[in-house]
């Protein structure tokens, strides 16, 4: 597969990387432009894919065009970009681009909006996508394998449902985050080494997420079943339900979700 990306900073490299692991494209298929010389010497070297500080050139040929750049600079490579074949897939991975200004700017129909999320630069990401009805079997199919290359992918018919996911899954690694290193903190004040601390949580994290995932139990379920009677963990968890953790997830996420709807009708 062609593989056009226009922007080849922190998440355009990681697709990079992605799609030459999984067999999607040869270094061959890929031409990716950046304004950065520094960037662009870098992607020649570590991926051998060809580069340019043309944007149009970058996606001449290419039969799926990714747009991997800042919000804030996409009015400019839209505009560079214009004129592209009916038979280009552009995928976008922008955040708050709707699809409306999208086909606005580019004045093209067959478009894709993805929103990925930071773990995809490990291949372990969550990225949610839409597309318009232009968009054909066989570019819906290019695009599921680009964006299966950075780990999970669901595609939802609604666009409503990405601003949804960019406020849960593509904030989410954030709140995740947090609170390793607050639950890490915690450990070090009653008094383990930070070291030890860090690898508990760590694992602690990524096992309790594996049993949800392997057992497809309900995690209050789950959580029922390491709370004993009287025990320590009933301990724990009053003080989280009286410190209103439920409650403030609920306000993280639709504080994010109103954000992501103000920056997309911007
Ligand atoms: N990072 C994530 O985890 C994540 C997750 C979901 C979605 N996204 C989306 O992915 C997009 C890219 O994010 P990123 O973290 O990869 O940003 P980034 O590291 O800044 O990458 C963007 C690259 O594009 C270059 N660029 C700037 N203006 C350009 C232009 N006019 N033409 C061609 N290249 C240009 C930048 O060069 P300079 O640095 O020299 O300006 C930079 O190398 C963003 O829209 C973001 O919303 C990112």
């Amino acid at each position: 597969m062609q593989i056009g990306f226009i922007g080849g900073g922190v998440m355009g490299e990681a697709m990079i990387k992605s799609v030459l692991a999984k067999g999607v494209a040869a270094p061959a298929d890929i031409t990716v432009s950046d304004v950065s010389q520094s960037r662009r010497d870098t992607m020649n070297e570590r991926y051998g894919v060809k580069t340019m500080a043309d944007n149009r050139e970058a996606a001449d040929g290419a039969e799926a065009v990714v747009l991997a750049v800042k919000p804030q600079d996409l009015s400019k490579v839209l505009g560079e970009v214009k004129g592209l074949s009916p038979q280009q897939l552009v995928l976008s991975i922008v955040a708050g681009a709707t699809l409306d200004s999208l086909r606005q700017g580019l004045d093209h129909p067959c478009l894709v909006r993805a929103m990925p999320n930071m773990p995809a630069q490990i291949g372990e990401g969550m990225t949610v996508w839409t597309a318009t009805a232009e968009v054909n079997q066989q570019q819906r199919q290019m695009a599921q394998s680009i964006l299966a290359a950075l780990g999970e992918e669901l595609y939802v018919s609604n666009e409503k449902y990405i601003d949804m996911a960019t406020a849960l899954s593509g904030s989410g690694p954030a709140y995740v985050f947090l609170v390793i290193e607050a639950l890490t903190d915690a450990g070090v004040h009653i008094g383990l080494p930070r070291d030890v601390a860090e690898k508990l949580v760590t694992e602690t994290m990524l096992g309790s997420t594996r049993a949800v995932k392997v057992t497809g139990r309900h995690p209050a379920e789950l959580r029922n079943m390491v709370t004993s009677p009287g025990g320590t963990t009933t301990e724990g968890l009053l003080q989280l339900e009286t410190g209103g953790l439920r409650s403030l997830l609920l306000q993280a996420v639709i504080a994010a979700y109103d954000k992501a709807q103000k920056l997309g009708a911007k």
